[in-house]
């Protein structure tokens, strides 16, 4: 069995490839430093806790299980966070994907997937976003995600390094057997956060901002399910096994969805009133970001299957109901 470095493999996004590359055949090797991650949710291989900082733990790993590529998940991934200290961002972002890149490429290791962001597209005025829009990020999170996709394009020229990078929208669900699912500490996600104002973990979400340029004034957002998502991680490696060149997918259903929408959804789906009170905007969030793409359909042969929004929800409010995973 092929072995996948996944880094980030115990974190929300980065565990659920590593249960779909092992239902692949694959053997997904998880590097995280469990800042926040958690070793609870390494279930489907081996783990490895080390540093994208690390460059000799690194080496180490790459030594030790010769993987056949990399799927890099392991970042800083809060936006708001990221208006308030961009250092942590350019440093473990965009400092640590270079120490891992060099380490690939210097092992031998040449084929790369990479979790990008549609926030590297910025605010474009509610214009629906393809892979060819310019990318003008108006936050530290997304300049720190197209700095790395410039890195990899530059690798790629040098050293033959080749990459699949998605670019996703908004990540949202879970595994629907429950064996893991999302949980953030601290959470800033709007799905978790209304569902812990749902059972009264909190006293109420607030909706950042009600005075958008949208329909009703809150911002829009396309939500994907984690388990679609993933999918097209596993076909991204299929598709570098498979001798393509180097390429770009926006990940997202191309439906968005209002912050008031999503909130009655979940009413609709759990059957309970949702608290909510108006604040302010938050910064560095987009207006609208919805993808304008179905090339990942396409030309990857993604089929998105649990991408509706009641789904995801749903699958999420199951997980939330079910407990969550300790340090
Ligand atoms: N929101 C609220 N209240 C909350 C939390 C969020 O109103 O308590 C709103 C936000 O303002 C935003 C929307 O809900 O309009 C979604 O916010 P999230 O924090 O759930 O997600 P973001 O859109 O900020 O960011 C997420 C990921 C990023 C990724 C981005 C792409 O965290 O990594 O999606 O859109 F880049």
């Amino acid at each position: 069995m092929k072995n996948i470095l996944v880094t980030g493999g115990a974190g929300y996004i980065g565990s659920h490839a590593c249960k779909a590359l092992k239902a692949a055949g694959y053997t997904p090797v998880t590097y995280d430093n469990l800042i926040t991650g958690w070793q609870d949710a390494v279930k489907f291989g081996p783990f490895e806790q080390g540093d994208l900082l690390d460059r000799a733990r690194l080496d180490e790993v790459f030594a030790k299980y010769q993987p056949a590529a990399v799927m890099h998940f392991a970042a800083l991934s809060q936006v708001g966070e990221s208006m308030k200290d961009p250092g942590a961002y350019w440093r473990n972002n965009v400092v640590g994907s270079l120490n891992l890149i060099e380490a690939a490429v210097d092992a031998g290791c040449l084929q790369f997937v990479f979790s990008s962001t549609c926030a590297t597209y910025g605010d474009q005025d509610g214009v629906t976003l393809d892979e060819t829009c310019v990318q003008q990020p108006i936050n530290a999170y997304g300049a720190s995600k197209r700095a790395i996709e410039d890195m990899l394009e530059n690798f790629g020229q040098s050293h033959g390094l080749r990459s699949v990078i998605f670019r996703y929208f908004n990540v949202a669900g879970g595994d629907p057997e429950g064996e893991i699912g999302e949980f953030h500490q601290p959470e800033t996600h709007l799905i978790p956060l209304m569902l812990d104002a749902i059972d009264g973990k909190r006293p109420a979400l607030t909706i950042f901002g009600t005075d958008y340029d949208t329909p009703d004034g809150t911002c829009i957002r396309d939500y994907v399910h984690v388990c679609d998502l993933v999918d097209a991680h596993v076909k991204g490696v299929e598709w570098l096994q498979g001798g393509k060149d180097s390429t770009v997918f926006n990940l997202g259903t191309g439906d968005g969805f209002s912050v008031r929408e999503v909130v009655a959804y979940s009413a609709e789906v759990t059957n309970k009133v949702v608290p909510i009170v108006e604040g302010e905007r938050r910064p560095g969030d987009a207006t609208k970001l919805v993808s304008g793409s179905s090339r990942a359909i396409r030309e990857l042969g993604w089929t998105p299957k649990r991408s509706s929004l009641k789904l995801m929800i749903t699958d999420a409010w199951r997980w939330h109901q079910s407990g969550h995973y300790e340090k």
